[in-house]
């Protein structure tokens, strides 16, 4: 069984007015991701012993491997992105009490936890991705990592919101303008309903 793009979870042009518009969407989703499922496609059916395994087992045992590094980015990227659409939302920006309460027992607020994670997505070296994770001491905290990389590889906590800082994801509607694509996203596009529901199931 082949590994196949997930549709998103709403239009194309669903969130044109919050700063991700449809070309984006299209770009980002439509073609990036894509490539990176059927690049993993290929390079699963060449490999025997990565076929019948999960995505998560196959990022798990390709991470810091140096024979497998295509399978890992590409595998990476396909679950990063997955989850990076799963963490928009045409209704973004609007925080559920039980998030709001979580986030300022654990950063002191909630305006300190979006300068947290704001100072991560921002100080990201070229491509990458920031996370909002649950560590393994029951507290949520940020991270970020390079390339392909995720929390999944390293085992370090359970994912609850990322947010894809690759050029690719705002150079239409944010050309070189990182920090305020950051922002936007914050303030406008977060689905913290879904992390809020991510966090109640970790
Ligand atoms: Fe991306």
């Amino acid at each position: 069984m082949s590994f196949a793009l997930p549709s998103l979870p709403f239009s194309a042009n669903a969130l044109a007015g919050r700063g991700m518009c449809q070309e984006t969407l299209e770009l980002h989703h439509g073609k990036h991701h894509q490539a990176y499922v059927t690049a993993l496609n290929g390079l699963v059916e060449k490999n025997p012993s990565l076929q019948g395994k999960s995505l998560e087992e196959i990022i798990k045992l390709s991470h810091n491997n140096s024979e497998l590094t295509a399978v890992f980015n590409n595998a990476g990227q396909h679950w990063n992105h997955s989850r990076f659409w799963e963490s928009l939302s045409p209704q973004g920006g609007r925080m559920p009490g039980a998030l709001e309460k979580r986030l300022a027992a654990d950063f002191g607020s909630v305006d300190k936890f979006k300068e947290t994670f704001k100072t991560a997505a921002a100080t990201q070296f070229g491509s990458g991705w920031a996370w909002l994770i649950l560590g393994h001491d029951g507290k949520l905290k940020v991270t970020k990592t390079a390339n392909a990389g995720s929390p999944l590889a390293t085992g370090e906590g359970k994912l609850i919101m990322v947010l894809d800082v690759w050029e690719h994801a705002y150079y239409v509607d944010f050309r070189n303008r990182r920090a305020d694509f950051i922002d936007n996203f914050l303030a406008k596009v977060a689905n913290y309903d879904d992390a809020a529901e991510k966090l109640q199931k970790a």
